[in-house]
């Protein structure tokens, strides 16, 4: 299973040779995209590496599709996933939209963390972002959640608010940029519009080489655009209420994805783990 590390560790078992000094400073560009704040990963791979990635479980509320996300996790362990990626919104949160606590069977954030601590599966270690029903709490409680939840589940590490970067770093020169992002606002008419306008925002230089969004419930593959990899990350959550209300479908389910690093290309392939009622 492959181990996490953040740079500075990183560096601190990394050679001193020229060659491994060249090494940091390449990593360190690649790092260099996110605020500070927010840490980074390192996760050593070989060239070919699995992984699962899945968003918007909303543990607390009464159309959380917990069942689904266990079985989302035994999925991936069996066809080899190493870790799972989560891009937001764990928790349900509150006062999100007037009437969201007749929608909830964990009403407070004790509630809903400890919803979490009992139930959010442990049969992979999980990489988190917060999203924006995770923060409500920040802005009405001025607690920081993503800490709170990575404390009750060691086996799940929080590396950002809303925005997240791991890089897959096979040590010989080939590494796989990933962008873990929950972005803000609604849903366009057309699935892909928002994923393509963040896309497009991204600053040369700077973009990943995969890029997983969450917080729209939708599932989306866009294998090059603008040379990234784009997946919408589906949903752990049924269809709510407020949703139906509004238009919005959810496409329950989570990814399974494979990279393989060449020496002039990259591989993706991505296996959608769809589940209905
Ligand atoms: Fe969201």
């Amino acid at each position: 299973m492959a181990s996490k590390r953040t740079l500075s560790t990183f560096e601190k078992s990394y050679s001193k040779s020229p060659e491994g000094q060249e090494r940091i400073t390449q990593l360190r560009k690649q790092l260099a995209h996110f605020s500070a704040a927010a840490p980074a990963f390192i996760i050593p791979t070989d060239n070919e590496i699995t992984f699962g990635v899945v968003s918007c479980s909303h543990l607390g509320s009464l159309y959380a599709n917990l069942s689904g996300l266990v079985e989302f996790y035994k999925t991936a362990k069996r066809e080899g996933a190493e870790f799972i990626l989560h891009c937001g919104d764990v928790c349900d949160g509150a006062k999100m939209y007037k009437g969201q606590e007749y929608e909830q069977s964990a009403i407070g954030w004790e509630a809903q963390a400890k919803c979490f601590e009992d139930n959010a599966p442990g049969d992979l270690p999980t990489h988190f972002i917060t999203g924006n029903h995770d923060e409500s709490l920040k802005k009405l409680a001025g607690m920081d959640p993503g800490s709170d939840l990575a404390r009750r589940r060691p086996d799940w590490k929080l590396i950002g608010s809303c925005t997240g970067r791991v890089v897959l770093d096979a040590g010989n020169g080939k590494s796989c940029i990933v962008d873990l992002m929950h972005p803000g606002g609604g849903s366009s008419y057309a699935v892909s519009y928002r994923p393509q306008k963040i896309v497009e925002q991204l600053e040369g230089g700077t973009k990943p080489n995969m890029l997983f969004i969450g917080h729209f419930h939708k599932a989306e593959w866009m294998p090059a655009y603008r040379n990234v990899c784009v997946a919408q990350s589906g949903c752990l959550q049924w269809q709510t209420p407020y949703m139906r209300d509004k238009g919005l479908a959810a496409h329950v389910g989570g990814w399974i994805v494979k990279v393989r690093m060449g020496d002039n290309c990259n591989m993706f392939a991505g296996s959608f783990v769809a589940f209905y009622r």
